[in-house]
């Protein structure tokens, strides 16, 4: 979603911003725009489309070292179409700002300005917030004043950086609901939405609080309270570095990312042992009578795979929804219930709301969570970090095989205190995770069959999943993958579900790719399979290797090494994500950063 980068410094600006946001680009956008001071009048470049664009409509201004304050923006379009016009900075000749989040009440702000004599050139909810600061700093001429006089006023969630002409060189951040880093450097000091855009520079940073404004220049960064005084800005360091940003040698980061995922499981698994025993700290689920796991897209079905296990193995009633519905049903929540948001980024925005409104409601919260330091991990009672690094390629795969790994060590470890599981049984179960990132490692190792059957699919109109209990789960995250990055259309479907409806649309030659890991399941859906291929189907079936496939049954059989059948699902993930992967680049797509979509949601 948009990105923001500002830097005030004795460096040339330009650079700066142009790389801060090709850090960002990872995030989602589709505009992008500067504002910086030459003198102390405010100059704006913008464009629609990638940085390249706006590197080319920036021209000489690349590389202008007299220009040294700046504030960058890449805008993901939702008010008004993605055009040079709608994209960010907006504001006046005084005021200019860029603008993460959505401004709920800007037609009734506008209406307000329109009446005080302002116009509006974009479609933008922005463009609302950029000139309701700058009335107010026309009255007052003073910039804390005007933020604050404007803040009180915006409804909505927002982090902003602003210029303001009578301050040449100096930079003002605040925020609602939306990150916003200061961030020190000897060369100058950065406002960024999300530390990538910075790490080139440092890893030092401040998070700013949603009460704060913060200014900085070349020199000092300070943060003023509420009460316009100045508090203590005592500065945070990042552990992840600027290599966590490189491809290292693979074509794509959805690729490197996949390659990861056994180190990454590894480590996530090892780190929570002790004395062959997953252990979390587990006040939070004593007496714990429900548990209810909301979170959105690919965390959403990581929970839904979990409620399968976590249920299997501990007996406690788990409720999996989406976070966008859960905010607005008015949930029923009991006394011993927890509350468990599931997160890559922790900044999705119906997430966030869904743990807000959970807490109002007197409920006990787990945050599983993969950014340090985000929003949910900082919000939630507890926290349970994924480990799985930075995740840079929009569609998720590691943050959700490391999602999965968590919440079987949540099972476990559950199981194992509720009494349901003897110590032994809960130590096999931990030994056969340990055997994990192997089995997936040597899946990975069969990538190019991946890529040898996604090829056989490249013209197909839509794909179908299909799979039963764990799988099921499993087939809704495998089709999420497979459209996000080949727009293709796909559907996950609980196998048994195929013959209520779905099955319609199922034609001569049309691929439906079955996940079958569970062996108490499989004849089940060998007859679904059998429905399915005698209207046509073509038929890719992924199962355990020993698994006695009925012959014909499947055009391509994909065989994930043996593992326990109970996590089997955390190696089946991989050729899931391997053949959207392989998908998209025989498609001649841009894998990493699939069109409309953004990282991180911080919108409704
Ligand atoms: O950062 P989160 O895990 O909260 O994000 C939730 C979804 O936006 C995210 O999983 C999305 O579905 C991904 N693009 C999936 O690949």
């Amino acid at each position: 979603m948009c990105g923001i980068i500002g830097y005030s410094g004795i460096c040339s600006v330009m650079p700066k911003i142009v790389n801060g946001l090709s850090a960002l680009e990872y995030r989602g956008y589709d505009s992008a725009g500067v504002a910086f001071f030459e003198g102390d009048r405010i100059r704006t470049v913008k464009s629609a489309g990638r940085i390249e664009n706006l590197k080319a409509a920036l021209g000489d201004l690349c590389e202008n070292e007299n220009i040294k304050c700046g504030i960058g923006h890449t805008r993901w379009a939702t008010h008004g179409e993605p055009s040079s016009r709608n994209s960010h900075p907006h504001g006046t000749e005084r005021v200019m700002i860029v603008h993460n989040g959505i401004i709920e009440n800007f037609v009734e702000l506008k209406a307000f300005l329109a009446d005080k004599g302002y116009s509006f050139e974009s479609e933008t909810d922005t463009e609302a917030a950029a000139k309701l600061i700058d009335f107010f700093y026309g009255e007052s001429k003073n910039a804390v004043d005007a933020i604050q006089r404007a803040r009180a006023m915006l409804r909505g969630s927002y982090a902003v950086c602003a210029l303001f002409s009578g301050e040449p060189n100096r930079i003002y951040g605040f925020r609602k609901d939306n990150p916003l880093l200061a961030a020190p450097h000897e060369d100058g000091n950065f406002f960024a939405s999300d530390i990538s855009a910075v790490l080139a520079h440092t890893r030092r940073f401040r998070r700013l609080e949603e009460n704060e404004i913060a200014v900085l220049d070349s020199k000092n960064i300070t943060v003023l309270g509420a009460d316009g005084c100045s508090v203590e800005c005592v500065f945070e360091t990042e552990s992840r570095t600027q290599d966590s940003l490189e491809k290292c040698g693979f074509e794509h980061f959805m690729l490197k990312e996949i390659a990861e995922e056994p180190r990454v499981i590894n480590q996530t698994i090892k780190s929570v042992i002790k004395d062959g025993l997953p252990c979390f700290d587990q006040g939070l689920f004593v007496g714990a009578e429900k548990i209810h796991i909301v979170a959105c897209g690919t965390a959403m079905h990581a929970g839904m795979l979990g409620k399968y296990v976590i249920e299997r193995l501990s007996g406690i009633p788990v409720f999996v929804e989406l976070a966008s519905e859960f905010r607005y049903r008015n949930p029923i929540l009991g006394k011993g219930d927890i509350v468990v948001l599931i997160s890559q980024s922790g900044e999705t925005a119906d997430t966030l709301a869904a743990l807000r409104l959970a807490k109002a409601e007197g409920a006990r919260t787990l945050g599983i969570v993969n950014v340090v330091g985000s929003a949910v991990a900082r919000e939630a009672d507890n926290v349970i970090y994924t480990n799985a690094g930075t995740e840079v390629a929009v569609a998720s795969t590691k943050a959700y095989s490391v999602q999965l790994a968590v919440l079987f060590l949540l099972a476990v470890d559950l199981g194992h205190k509720s009494g349901k599981l003897e110590d032994s049984a809960a130590k096999a179960y931990v030994e056969a995770l340990l055997k994990i990132p192997d089995a997936v490692e040597k899946m990975f190792a069969k990538k190019d069959d991946c890529s040898a059957i996604a090829q056989k699919y490249t013209n197909s109109k839509s794909i179908f999943f299909m799979g039963r209990g764990v799988d099921y789960a499993l087939s809704m995250e495998a089709a999420l993958k497979m459209k996000e990055v080949s727009y293709i259309h796909c559907e996950g479907i609980a196998a048994g579900e195929m013959k209520h409806g779905t099955i319609s649309l199922i034609s001569e030659g049309v691929p439906v790719f079955v996940f079958a890991t569970d062996n108490r399941l499989f004849e089940k859906t060998v007859s679904n399979i059998k429905e399915v291929r005698a209207r046509g189907a073509r038929v890719v079936l992924v199962c355990n290797e020993k698994m006695d496939v009925p012959e014909g049954i499947a055009d391509d059989i994909i065989r994930i090494p043996e593992t326990e059948e109970l996590f089997a699902t955390l190696v089946a993930a991989v050729p899931a994500q391997l053949l959207a992967y392989y998908m998209s680049c025989h498609l001649g797509l841009d894998v990493d950063k699939p069109r409309n979509l953004a990282k991180s949601v911080t919108v409704e």
